[in-house]
């Protein structure tokens, strides 16, 4: 069990993070002798797997259980929550937890910083993209039939609680869409990340407690160092965007089939491939990152329509004028953002990718 805190400047806020095995229980003391109203919002399917486990350790909370999906990610269940609020008669006092993967944490999150102008906040993140990326950054919202998470604001949690335990009764698409946040975090900035990663594939893909514990807590502490040094979201934080211009791409165009984190590990695949035709970082460099992701299983190439692509990229909110902004390698575990590239050079690295990914890779 590691416990880290992330001091936030602005505004100032001090956020507890604990994690690793049991760590909900580490927590429960301070949870249950801290604030006396607790209401705890899940999804029906998570609450089925772990209410024992909340309940031996989380007392005296009000439950409010939504259906699972990024499609009750809207306004009527948050409407639903702030009514539900009110019949209880919460405070701003009352502590609101969030108890699931990214979608929970998010509604939560708006809640929390909108109900009574904002009330004491605690992340349960129960995915592997939960626990290492949305919980930490203070990052909340709600999609709108226009466009996802069009709706939000910045509001921190006074406490991340991110206990290892749950992963292991994620399904293996789940896990390993997270994990693709995890690889991402190591390619960033931190090789050593990297180099653990590789040496313990295998023991990874079966879910071992102990490295698990180890990646999560590196890639936790790399999302926390960006949001340190950007908490609004102004610079440094488009560093997380590292696979995200052409992985967002994949989704829209496969309307959202390819999890999240395949999505950005295809993208990851491509901005690797550019930083090595940018003469960024080595063709060695390149292999050895492209080896990775393959050997985690990911798939690296998917048949897009490319004018359609163009189409989505140029809309897509990273873009300043006609250049499309990406987020590089320089070398394994180090990463610069705000690379402007022409889209026409981009569609010509795509096909050169596209043959290098069915070449033998040594030969290319
Ligand atoms: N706020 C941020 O900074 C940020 C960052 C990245 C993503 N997000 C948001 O996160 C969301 C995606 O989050 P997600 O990938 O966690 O998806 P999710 O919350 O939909 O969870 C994925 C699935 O796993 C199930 N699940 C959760 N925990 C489980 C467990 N321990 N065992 C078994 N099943 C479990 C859920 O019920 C769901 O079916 C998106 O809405 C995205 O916009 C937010």
């Amino acid at each position: 069990m590691e416990e880290f805190t992330l001091n936030i400047s602005y505004p100032e806020r001090e956020v507890k993070i604990l994690t690793g095995k049991n760590a909900l229980v580490s927590a429960s003391s301070y949870i249950n002798s801290t604030f006396n109203s607790k209401v705890v919002l899940t999804n029906k399917n998570i609450w089925n797997i772990w209410k024992e486990y909340f309940s031996e350790h989380i007392k005296d909370f009000y439950l409010f259980q939504i259906e699972d999906g990024e499609k009750y990610k809207n306004y009527k269940t948050v409407s639903e929550i702030y009514k539900y609020l009110v019949s209880i008669g919460a405070t701003r006092k009352t502590a609101f937890i969030g108890f699931g993967g990214g979608v929970i944490g998010d509604i939560a999150g708006f809640v929390a910083s909108t109900y009574h102008r904002g009330i004491p906040l605690i992340h349960v993140p129960t995915t592997l993209l939960a626990q290492v990326d949305s919980s930490i950054g203070g990052k909340t919202g709600y999609n709108l039939r226009e466009g996802k998470n069009l709706v939000g604001t910045f509001y921190q949690p006074n406490l991340i609680v991110s206990d290892s335990l749950f992963l292991h009764t994620l399904s293996e698409r789940e896990f390993k869409s997270g994990l693709a946040e995890v690889i991402k975090a190591g390619f960033i900035m931190d090789y050593k990340l990297i180099d653990l990663i590789e040496s313990n594939l295998n023991m990874i893909k079966k879910r071992d407690e102990n490295i698990i514990s180890e990646i999560m807590k590196r890639a936790q502490l790399v999302k926390i160092k960006v949001v340190k040094e950007d908490v609004e979201e102004q610079g440094l934080r488009a560093i997380l965007n590292f696979g995200h211009t052409l992985g967002h791409g994949i989704e829209v165009l496969t309307r959202w089939k390819v999890p999240h984190g395949y999505a950005v590990a295809a993208g990851m695949g491509f901005a690797i491939f550019l930083s090595f035709s940018m003469g960024y970082i080595t063709k060695g460099e390149m292999i050895r990152a492209i080896n990775l992701l393959k050997g985690m299983g990911y798939r690296l190439l998917y048949k897009l329509d490319y004018t359609m692509l163009e189409s989505v990229i140029k809309r897509d909110k990273k873009k300043k004028e006609d250049l499309v902004e990406w987020v590089l390698l320089k070398s394994i575990g180090k990463a610069e953002f705000g690379i402007k590239l022409d889209m026409n050079y981009i569609k010509g690295e795509l096909k050169n990718y596209e043959k290098f990914i069915l070449s033998d890779a040594s030969s290319f």
